[in-house]
This record gives C-alpha cells, structure tokens and sequence, in this order.
C-alpha cells in the first residue's frame, strides 16, 4: 500500500516548514513598519479564499497565496502600534514550540501517557502559582484561555461551597467585571439573579465597605452569597479591586474569593505589579492570561487554585478504559482538574519560551510596558481639554476630550477613528460610567502590552492622538 498523501514524505515536509519559515520571518520583521490596520479589502479576500466543499486538494502554493492575502487584510494584533482590546503579542518562541508540540502530538491529559510533557504544565503551573504568592496546595492548569479559566474557577467554587442545590447561590462581582464571567454564570447552570453587583469607587474599584453589606443584606434575604470576582486589571479602564481589602471581607463573611487577573495577573512579575496586586495571593483562585501577559499566542489562559484539592473535587471521574489515576502528588493527571479529556500540550508552549530567556526577560519587558504607558498618559493628561478618566495603575488608562461641542461621545469617536485612521496605531474605545456622576461616557482607552511595542510606538501615539484631537 503506497503512502497516504495526509503524511508528506521528508522532503516534503521539509519543504512544507521552510516555506512558512520564509514567509513569515520576513513578514514579522516588515509587519513592525507597516500600517497596523489593513481591513479595506477583507471582506474579498474572505470571499477569495471561502470556497465550497473541497472534495479534491489544492494545490500547496495556491493556498500559502491564499494566506498571504488573509494576513494582509486583518488588524495586525502582533505589530507594534496595536494598544487596543488587550494586545496579543505572538511570542515567536511560544509558536515554535507549539509547532514541535503539534508534530509529536503527546496526550498530556494524563500523566501515564506522556510524564515529561505533563510535567512541564505542572511546572508552569507552579511557578505562577508561586508568582502569585500560593503555598505547596496549590493547583491549576493552563486553558484556552480568560473564559475558561473563569467558567472553571466558578464551577470550583461552586462544588467547594454550594449544596448540590444551588440556585440561591449569589456571585458577587464589580461594576467593571468581564463579561466573560457573567456568560461563565449562566454555562454553570446559575440564573441570571445570582449574579449581583456591588458598587465602585471613583477608581473603578468595587468598594470592599458596599462589599460587606451587600453580603450580610443577601444573608438577611436568606440567599447564599458564596463567591466574589475581583478584578486585577479591568478590561475597559484598567482598574485593579483592592484585593486585600476584599480577601478581608470574603475571610470574615466565608466566601471564595477569586481574581480575575486576565489581563493584569502577569505583573506580579514586577515590582511596582506586586505593589498594585497586594493580596492576590489570600484570593482562592486566579485567572491569568499567558496569552496577553506572557505575549504567548491566543489560545492558552492559567487558572491556579490555592489548593488543588478543590479542583480535583469539582472534576475528577474516571473511564474504565483509562490507567488507574494518579495518587502521586507530583503526578498530576490534567483531565481530573478541569473539564478536558483529550486536549493539546499546552505546557510546552509557556515551558519553552520561559525556560529560553528566564523570567527575568519577562518582567524587563512587563517593566517597560508599565514606563510606556505612563509616558502615554502623562501626555495625554497633558493635552488641553483632555481628562484621564482612569490612571495606568497597570498598563492601560483611559481618557476622553470635554472640550466644547455639542456631542461629547461623537467628537471623541471621531477621534478615536481619526488617530486610527493614520495608521501607526490602532485604539479602542468603550463605554463606562463616568466616575463623576454615573452617566455613561465613551472614552479612548491605551493598553501597552504588545510584545514589540516600544518608546517609538508611544511617540506615534501621542502625536497622532495631538494631530487629530477635536477643538
Ligand atoms: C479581565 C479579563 N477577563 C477575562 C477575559 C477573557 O479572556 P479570553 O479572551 O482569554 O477568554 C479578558 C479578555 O480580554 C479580560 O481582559
């Protein structure tokens, strides 16, 4: 029987692996001076490249074409310029590994199978618990990301504290909190009234004195507030939640306390990070995005668990067909601590990149993007009629134009678009209660975390932000 075309011959896979190589490391270093944002044309090189069911195959050539059209047609997430939504940095050594990872394809579910591959998670695993400031109970795994670590902390705690009966279970969380936690609510079977509230601060923060109130009123409900979500490092403003102060009302009043450190969780890594997260490490557990604060390609998020136990509880089952599960402490079988069976090496990925340069490149590099973005506020606080509505206690601040003119909101989309616009930087903006009043305001919003953005990306910033900034 000849060889099945789905498994290329050496020179074919070779060849294969050294085209992507030559296209892409060129691409890489040109993609640092192009425009950040090329979407003109998109949407017919998504019609060029759909097709109907391709019953035969396409010739290898026509379809690296093919994907050098996508690429150039979409927002550049990897180029320096991009300070939108949370950047994606794309760490190339995370890919590598992921592409040695995929061609050996070890199934690190369990420990049995593939020991070594699993262990690197466990490793990875520990030392952010460890960052976090976590003791030897401590567990977790890596996931596809922020969502998933969320649905999974929620579920845990669920098991940890709620009857099998669990519908007056209350999950208290801040006017800021992901959305990402209220749809992880409604997939773990809670109604929409379990999630409640509680008000902030003119920091955005979810005040830990309305915090304890709200608890003991849903007490007095006779309802079972058992979880709080706080934030290190809101989405929109950036915002970081007291977490001492919260881990001091959920202690007195038994609720698990989890942080959703998606974006903000990884400079823990740094000195003034540390200072700004002061007692995430009382929360129960912690969300952490390697894909935005370790620069690592989308698809891979951390939730650590003060104790490993608990995650264990919330999931471990067991398939007849399988080995015996593991009872070493050091051994960990991954499928028992989250909801995956078969799943991809994720560990390798962090393992690689982190085990290559130490985290000491890492927290350089987080070090410098929290620089960077206080010279971007610092002139942009700077700018007549321009207000700071949210300081970069992290990497990401948010501001607004309240100079004359009639729609406030319009005039600084337009200048949100205007900035874009010129193409060496790509902002976003949201929505959010202005911290004055309530009423809601649209703001611009800078989030430095872009692998390659640099002090000459920030100079663009603020002079194209100056260039077009309405008045
Ligand atoms: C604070 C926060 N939590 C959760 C998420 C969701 O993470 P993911 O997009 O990795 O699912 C995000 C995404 O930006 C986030 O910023």
């Amino acid at each position: 029987m000849s060889r099945t075309p789905l498994d290329p011959d050496a020179p074919t896979l070779r060849a294969r692996l050294r085209d992507v190589a030559d296209r892409l490391v060129p691409w890489l270093e040109r993609m640092r001076t192009e425009p950040v944002a090329r979407l003109d044309g998109g949407r017919r090189a998504a019609e060029a490249l759909g097709s109907e069911w391709p019953e035969e195959g396409t010739p290898w050539r026509h379809l690296l074409a093919l994907l050098d059209r996508a690429l150039a047609t979409s927002l550049h997430t990897t180029s320096p310029g991009y300070l939108a939504y949370v950047p994606g940095g794309g760490l190339p050594d995370a890919a590598v590994a992921q592409l040695y990872a995929d061609l050996v394809n070890r199934f690190t579910t369990l420990w049995m199978p593939a020991p070594a591959f699993v262990r690197m998670e466990i490793d990875v695993i520990r030392w952010i618990a460890a960052m976090v400031g976590f003791g030897p109970e401590a567990g977790g795994l890596l996931l596809s990301g922020g969502s998933m670590a969320n649905l999974v902390a929620i579920h845990t705690a669920r098991v940890a504290r709620l009857p099998e009966d669990f519908l007056d279970g209350v999950i208290l969380v801040g006017e800021q909190t992901h959305h990402s936690v209220a749809k992880a609510a409604r997939i773990a079977g809670f109604p929409a009234r379990a999630l409640v509230v509680v008000p902030s601060d003119e920091r955005f923060r979810m005040r830990p004195d309305a915090l304890a109130d709200t608890i003991v009123r849903l007490r007095d409900e006779g309802r079972r507030p058992f979880l709080v979500v706080a934030s290190a490092g809101t989405t929109a403003v950036g915002a970081v939640d007291a977490l001492d102060a919260l881990a001091e009302v959920c202690a007195r009043h038994g609720a698990w306390l989890h942080v959703d450190g998606a974006y903000g969780g990884f400079f823990a890594l740094t000195e003034r990070g540390r200072a700004a997260l002061a007692g995430i490490g009382r929360a129960d557990s912690v969300t952490l995005d390697p894909h935005k604060g370790l620069f690592l390609p989308y698809g891979t998020g951390a939730l650590v668990v003060a104790r490993r136990a608990d995650l264990r509880a919330a999931h471990a089952t067991h398939g007849s067909y399988l080995p015996a599960p593991s009872t070493d402490d050091d051994a960990w079988d991954l499928a028992d601590l989250g909801p995956e069976l078969s799943r991809d090496a994720r560990g390798l990925r962090v393992w690689l990149p982190l085990r290559l340069h130490g985290f000491a490149a890492f927290r350089d590099a987080l070090d410098d993007k929290l620089a960077l973005a206080r010279i971007a506020a610092d002139a942009v606080r700077a700018m007549p009629g321009v207000r700071l509505v949210s300081e970069p206690v992290l990497s990401l601040f948010a501001f607004r134009w309240e100079g004359r003119a009639e729609d406030l909101d319009r005039a600084n989309r337009r200048w949100l678009a205007d900035t874009n616009q010129r193409g060496r930087v790509f902002l976003t903006g949201a929505t959010v209660p202005d911290p004055r009043d309530g009423r809601p305001i649209f703001v611009l919003r800078v989030c430095v975390l872009g692998l390659r953005t640099e002090p000459a990306t920030i100079e663009a910033a603020i002079a194209d932000l100056d260039a077009t900034r309405p008045g």
